[in-house]
């Protein structure tokens, strides 16, 4: 590798959808911070639709942020080198026109796509589940078929948690729980967004299961062992691990956060009145100093073992991922799920990293020059 080569910067674009209205999607403030960065570390960057990112064109029409108007232009720009997908919604990232736009980066000769695709809850853990590490990590996950195979799951694990396979922000899930005490046994919470939970509660399990279904529809779901999470003052909190790649490619966490649930709450969602804590404050409120370091740093010990993972059954580069991961009382950890479009973290001393870090891996990539990958899915 020529000294030149790595000096030179690689032309990075942001890639979303593009919107009647509001000319893209996705979060601007993110995108803003994006840009704002590349052009400090001296990265010609700017943010390019699927629709006009014309692959076999030199130059392309993308958006550059002009601070003094505090808008958003359309112009022509070079093509870009490294892609990084930030297309907001699953709806989408699965058009075909879409679709297909991402495949043509990815089988492109020379320019670097990363992150491809949204994960789903199921195939998340199904690629989890196949190395021995990662196996010990997740709580015990069925897909959400009939009552046959919910029933025997509940009682065994006694509180069982059902969310959307494609679910994100805490929407559609669910909570079952099993109460040997009570009359009506069954008692199942629904998430309400922006209101309070509804509690649904029989000893039939045909009726349970018909408001089960009620509340399902046609969306596929996952049913997964619940775990009694920690608390601190009477909230369960999880916690929120960026993990990213260097400027070298390898694998690293950039930050961990944690969430505190809102009162009575069954996620620990911030739009849900959860509430952004710090990680080692709340640990320590609950195991001590000695256990509190040992945990940090098999969190992150673990991250990294469950990235390889997903990007090893992902067959494709990714480049960045957040994973939700919570702690029981005994201290063992587990993985609930990785996102493959990690929202912002607010904590500023992980923010700043985490930009820096999008800049120094696609330096990475562009530098490697391109093994053409497999298309797969
Ligand atoms: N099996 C479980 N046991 C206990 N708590 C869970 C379980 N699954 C999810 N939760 C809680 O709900 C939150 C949201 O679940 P998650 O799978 O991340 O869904 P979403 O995609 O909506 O964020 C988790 O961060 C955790 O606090
Ligand atoms: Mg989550």
């Amino acid at each position: 590798m020529s000294q030149l080569a790595g000096e030179a910067k690689p032309v990075v674009a942001i890639l979303t959808v593009e919107d009647d209205l509001t000319q893209f999607r996705g979060n601007r403030a993110n995108f803003r911070d994006i840009v704002k960065i590349g052009k400090e570390l001296d990265f010609p960057v700017y943010v390019v639709t699927t629709k006009d990112l014309k692959l076999t064109a030199k130059k392309v029409q993308g958006y550059l942020y002009h601070t003094e108007e505090k808008q958003w232009k359309r112009q022509w720009l070079p093509l870009p080198q490294v892609i990084y997908n930030r297309i907001p919604r699953r709806e989408d990232e699965r058009r075909p026109s879409v679709r297909r736009k991402i495949d043509d980066c990815l089988r492109h000769g020379s320019i670097h796509l990363f992150n491809p695709f949204f994960f789903n809850k199921w195939t998340l853990f199904d690629w989890l589940k196949k190395n021995r590490a990662t196996r010990a990590l997740v709580p015990n996950t069925k897909r959400l078929r009939t009552p046959g195979s919910l029933l025997p799951m509940l009682e065994e694990y006694g509180s069982l948690y059902l969310k959307p396979e494609s679910g994100k922000a805490g929407k559609g899930i669910m909570l079952l729980q099993y109460d040997r005490e009570d009359l009506k046994p069954y008692r199942l919470t629904i998430q309400g967004v922006k209101r309070r939970n509804v509690v649904y509660k029989t000893g039939k399990p045909q009726l349970l299961w018909k408001r089960i279904k009620a509340e399902t529809g046609k969306t596929r779901y996952i049913v997964q062992e619940g775990i009694e999470l920690v608390s601190y003052k009477g909230r369960h909190f999880d916690l929120r691990v960026l993990v990213q790649k260097t400027g070298k490619g390898v694998w690293t966490v950039t930050g961990v956060g944690a969430r505190l649930a809102g009162f009575r709450r069954i996620t620990t969602h911030v739009p849900q009145g959860g509430s952004v804590e710090d990680p080692e404050k709340m640990l320590l409120s609950v195991f001590g100093q000695e256990m509190t370091n040992y945990l940090m740093s098999r969190l992150k010990s673990n991250a990294l073992l469950i990235a390889k993972q997903i990007e090893k059954g992902a067959g494709h580069t990714l480049g960045e991922m957040s994973m939700d991961l919570g702690i029981d009382h005994e201290g063992k950890i587990w993985f609930f799920e990785a996102n493959a479009k990690p929202m912002k973290f607010d904590e500023p001393h992980i923010r700043k990293k985490s930009l820096e870090r999008i800049f120094q891996f696609s330096h990475y990539l562009y530098r490697q020059g391109k093994d053409l990958e497999p298309l797969k899915r």
